[in-house]
């Protein structure tokens, strides 16, 4: 615990930016659910298991073995992270001037797509953009805008199409089956390859389970490789769905395409039996994701981030519904409506929220959607969010009522609340290191 003024020297000095506090004058941490997640007793004993030798760990097989079984691909490439598979697969599918469409953007993702020459191209629904609009599958594609967009750039320009489930910055929103089959059908009929981005993939399986007619007596673990069965391929953040506090990797069922990504690999990461893990990492992720598809882990997981949301929905703070399947994201535009957007409403917001009580949470706004490539000028997104993000098997529901206390307590004062300028601004992915002033 640290005092109301120990919190306001903390938060000034790190520019008022949370990426920058020092976790020590955090109290409850609601940064990320990114390799934040508790392990267990089994991921733990199995590190004690690594086999450290550069070539051939036995771990590395383990973890092929696991992706195989539950998300069903033929070939895997580890990566250190995410980004890492996603810097391999931009490099090699992306030609200077293609275009590739996504349900939304993710940050990491479309920097990797821009740095290989690509643009961007959201086609998710339009309700995605609505923090208000309640819809099962607020994740889904806009089948019609995909093929619009097709028959406007033109198939051979699209290298595949970037599908995210959930959608992370839509506020956790699932992707339906049926989305997913057609999507697949549509690509297919244009020779275009899907690739997921599988990090919260088990989440959204859950979502189907209770959501999507014909999937309640399903497990997760069916539901998870049926979905993958639609796309050819994914990025992973092990960070996030398989328990672990790092490590990820890139799934491939071409041969050709595994190949070229298994020799790209030792370039960027580590030996293709490695890719910047070491072997004990590779024998927690593959435990770790044999833990993540259970039925009662998953439940309980989403059940703690819906107890947070409810709990501020009773009590009329602006959230985006349905509530998401990682975290709860503030409507920062709803709750500061007095503060235009270029003074960075939901920055300013997780700084107070920091200030009151020491939760930290992330903005997910216009620092966090940067800037066009082309024009220079900040990208004005509809969702100005802020996310507390839970990370999984770490909090009790009395740290999600002291957070839902102090929301409520911010909210309570947000007449008073002052808005930021921007001081610093990194060339790439602002939102980590950018610093402010308050107005
Ligand atoms: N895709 C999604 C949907 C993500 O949420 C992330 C990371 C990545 C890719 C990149 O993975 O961090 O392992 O390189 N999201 C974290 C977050 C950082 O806080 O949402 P990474």
């Amino acid at each position: 615990m640290t005092s109301p003024s120990e919190r306001a020297q903390a938060i000034r000095a790190a520019g008022y930016n949370t990426f920058l506090l020092r976790s020590e004058d955090v109290y409850i941490d609601l940064l990320t659910d990114s390799g934040t997640s508790a392990m267990s007793d089994y991921q733990w004993a199995g590190m004690m298991l690594g086999d450290e030798a550069y070539a051939g760990s036995r771990n590395f097989y383990h973890l092929q073995e696991a992706i195989q079984e539950y998300y069903g691909y033929r070939h895997v490439v580890p990566t250190h992270q995410g980004r890492g598979a996603e810097h391999i697969l931009s490099k090699m599918l992306i030609n200077p001037g293609d275009t590739v469409p996504g349900n939304m953007y993710f940050t990491t993702t479309r920097m990797h797509q821009e740095l290989s020459g690509a643009t961007f191209v959201d086609i998710i629904v339009p309700e995605a953009h609505d923090p208000r609009c309640e819809l099962p599958f607020k994740g889904n594609v806009d089948l019609s805008a995909l093929s619009n967009l097709i028959a406007r750039v033109g198939a051979e320009h699209i290298p595949y199409i970037s599908l995210a489930a959930t959608v992370n910055m839509a506020g956790g929103q699932p992707v339906s089956m049926a989305n997913a089959r057609a999507v697949y059908d549509l690509a297919h009929q244009h020779g275009i390859p899907v690739m997921l981005d599988a990090t919260r993939a088990v989440e959204n399986a859950y979502f189907i389970q209770q959501r999507e007619d014909g999937y309640a007596a399903k497990s997760v673990a069916q539901i998870l490789k049926e979905f993958c069965s639609y796309t050819d391929g994914c990025t992973m953040s092990g960070k996030k769905d398989a328990l672990v506090n790092i490590g990820g990797w890139l799934a491939l069922n071409d041969q050709d395409l595994y190949e070229e990504a298994s020799n790209l690999v030792v370039v960027y990461e580590g030996l293709h039996t490695y890719g910047g893990m070491a072997g004990r990492d590779m024998e927690a992720m593959a435990r770790g994701i044999v833990e993540s598809v259970g039925d009662e882990h998953i439940r309980a997981r989403v059940g703690q981030v819906e107890y947070l949301g409810h709990k501020l929905i009773e009590a009329d703070v602006p959230v985006v519904r349905p509530i998401g399947g990682h975290a709860v994201y503030l409507d920062a535009k709803a709750f500061y409506p007095h503060l235009d957007q270029e003074q960075f409403p939901a920055q300013a917001l997780a700084a107070y929220l920091y200030e009151d009580c020491g939760v930290r949470a992330m903005e997910r706004g216009i620092v966090s959607a940067g800037r066009d490539r082309e024009t220079g000028e900040n990208h004005h997104p509809a969702l100005e969010l802020v996310r507390l993000t839970i990370p999984r098997r770490v909090y009790t529901q009395a740290h999600m009522d002291l957070t839902a206390e102090s929301v409520i307590d911010v909210y309570e004062r947000r007449a008073s609340a002052k808005g930021l300028k921007m001081v610093y601004e990194p060339r790439y992915l602002r939102f980590f290191q950018a610093r402010f002033e308050r107005l």
